[in-house]
């Protein structure tokens, strides 16, 4: 039997910005908090380097905002990046009151009495961070106040499966539990997504299993605008190692000098930007991705073997012990690394409160296009943008929530067209098919060609992963090869939108830059002008 839940606030996502957002929200609230994976599988969880705050006196909003827009090429919305740079020493403040156990200034040089490191694209040091496992710390601390909250029921293993709307709003949603295989309605006043990214669109990524676009492909099915879905960042250095999966190698590595370099030992970054390792991560991975090429190279060498020892096991201990255990000793030797697929900087299309174009229905962290990371989002402002718009959409949820009414009796799941699969292994070639042509036509550098083979086999994909929906009962795996291939076609769309190089986007055929910053957004078929062919529509900034 399929149950029926009913609560004030539905979040969907155990993250960064679904937790911040339930403990944000007054606790007058009923709210049922729904990760699809354990709490150690999100992107948060994985997080390294830390969180970018204004924090020292040598620093200021205006800087942090100089650095977000000159890293995100012209396309960030300059009223959102300020509005997140000043909501984050305040973000900051509120963790380390939750007992946020973030690194302290061994020197105690710094007013503020934390340890900050430099990231890519950052003038000054502003990143505050727990060694270099920021988001195990960040996970556990807000874990640990949700489990304490009793208006708050988590539900582990729920996967949402699509949004509910009635009337232009967002009433609740479906979602399939993989212990029980069973679909359960969940109701609400307000909904939010934070499901996070979509980089496991790509055959490698730096993110969780879980990372498959799912809050992006259920607005999308539901009526939402995406926006800028072209831009998805890789991230330079992951370890390249057979047995290591996803590892990453964190920048604050060259925030605090390591050298990337080639197998003859020489270094390359200073030859293609004057900012060297430290230049923007679009920079650095494109650089890497030329010189592999050029020399028919399996990897690029991460050296950061010059500090000392003990600098580098007190603030390196994960990566260091992770190394390790594949016999790099990152004292002595450098560090094998690739880039890889780490960051969606497009998504659900949100306003400054974090709402969607769906009344009722919220969108925040990385599932979102806010406007804060336009072409490139800078390192360490991911984190941000979870605490900043988990703040400011609990307090718009607080404020609006009163004249809501309960959404009346929603249809339950209907399995009676459908039976078992009898050919699960059409869903394992397809997920692998499919992120195999993303990483080899839709990756670091594009050309027309590439994406239009793509674009032709993403729509054989989605007609049979469609068709396999419509006759077979859900699994976890269905569900989410349901959404990445929704999401690859998003990216290849809006990529053939774009003719110029900006930021992540770049391609051989239009490699210049255009006069005049655009951002794309996509229209779902029924709400717009558009028509089939052409649901790509830029808009100026
Ligand atoms: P996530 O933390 O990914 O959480 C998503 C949640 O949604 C999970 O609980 C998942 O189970 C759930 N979910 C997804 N789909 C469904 C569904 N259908 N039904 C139910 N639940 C669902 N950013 C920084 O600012 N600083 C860093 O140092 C940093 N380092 C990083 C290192 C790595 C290796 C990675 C991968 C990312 C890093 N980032 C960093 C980026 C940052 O961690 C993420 O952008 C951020 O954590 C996203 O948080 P989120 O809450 O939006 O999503
Ligand atoms: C890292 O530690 O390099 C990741 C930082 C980020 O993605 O913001």
């Amino acid at each position: 039997m399929s149950k029926r839940y009913q609560y004030d606030v539905i979040i969907v996502g155990g993250g960064a910005a679904g937790m911040t957002l339930a403990l944000q929200l007054p606790d007058r609230l009923s709210i049922a908090l729904l990760a699809k994976s354990p709490h150690d599988q999100s992107s948060t969880y994985y997080a390294q380097g830390g969180v970018s705050a204004v924090l020292e006196g040598n620093d200021s909003i205006a800087l942090h905002v100089e650095d977000t827009l000159n890293a995100g090429a012209g396309l960030c919305d300059p009223e959102i990046v300020r509005q997140v740079a000043e909501t984050g020493p305040e973000m900051i403040d509120w963790l380390a009151g939750l007992g946020m156990p973030f690194t302290r200034d061994p020197d105690e040089q710094s007013s503020s009495g934390y340890h900050l490191t430099r990231e890519g694209g950052h003038s000054r040091r502003r990143v505050v961070h727990a060694a270099d496992a920021t988001g195990k710390a960040l996970q556990n601390t807000l874990l640990a106040h949700v489990a304490e909250r009793t208006n708050i029921d988590r539900f582990e293993h729920e996967v949402a499966i699509d949004l509910i709307t009635e009337q232009g709003r967002c009433i609740g949603l479906y979602a399939y539990n993989r212990e029980n295989h069973r679909v359960s309605v969940f109701k609400g006043r307000k909904i939010a997504l934070a499901t996070g990214g979509a980089s496991k669109v790509y055959l490698y990524t730096s993110n969780p299993d879980g990372s498959t676009g799912d809050g992006i492909a259920m607005a999308w099915r539901a009526g939402c605008r995406v926006a800028n879905m072209e831009f998805m960042q890789f991230h330079p250095t992951c370890l390249y190692h057979p047995e290591a999966k996803s590892f990453l190698i964190s920048e604050a590595l060259r925030g605090e000098g390591a050298r990337l370099k080639l197998p003859d030992g020489k270094r390359f970054m200073p030859r293609f930007d004057e900012r060297a390792e430290l230049a923007p991560r679009d920079i650095v991975a494109r650089a890497i991705d030329h010189e592999m090429k050029r020399l028919g190279i399996d990897c690029v060498y991460l050296d950061i073997s010059h500090k000392s020892r003990a600098f580098i096991k007190s603030h390196f201990p994960t990566i260091y012990e992770r190394c390790l255990h594949y016999d790099i000793d990152i004292t002595r030797e450098p560090i094998p690394v690739v880039p890889a697929a780490h960051y969606t900087c497009g998504g659900v299309m949100i306003d400054a409160h974090g709402c969607t174009d769906i009344d009722h229905l919220y969108a925040i962290g990385e599932v979102s296009y806010s406007g804060l990371h336009g072409a490139n989002r800078m390192a360490s402002n991911s984190l941000l943008e979870c605490l900043a718009f988990g703040h400011a959409a609990a307090r718009h949820i607080e404020q609006s929530i009163d004249a809501v009414p309960m959404p009346g009796r929603i249809a339950p799941w209907d399995e009676s067209q459908v039976t078992d699969s009898d050919e699960e292994v059409v869903v394992a070639h397809n997920w692998d098919e499919l992120r195999r042509f993303m990483w080899d036509y839709v990756g670091i550098v594009r050309t027309n060609k590439r994406l239009e083979r793509a674009l032709h086999r993403c729509e054989l994909l989605k007609s049979e992963i469609n068709d396999y929906y419509g006759n077979f009962r859900v699994t976890g795996d269905l569900l989410e090869l349901r959404n990445l291939v929704v999401v690859a076609e998003l990216i290849i769309r809006s990529a053939m939108a774009r003719h110029e190089s900006r930021g992540l986007h770049y391609t051989l055929d239009y490699p210049d830059l255009l006069p005049e910053p655009k951002i794309t957004v996509l229209e779902p078929e029924p709400r717009g002008k558009q028509t089939e062919e052409d649901p790509v529509r830029l808009i100026g900034r």
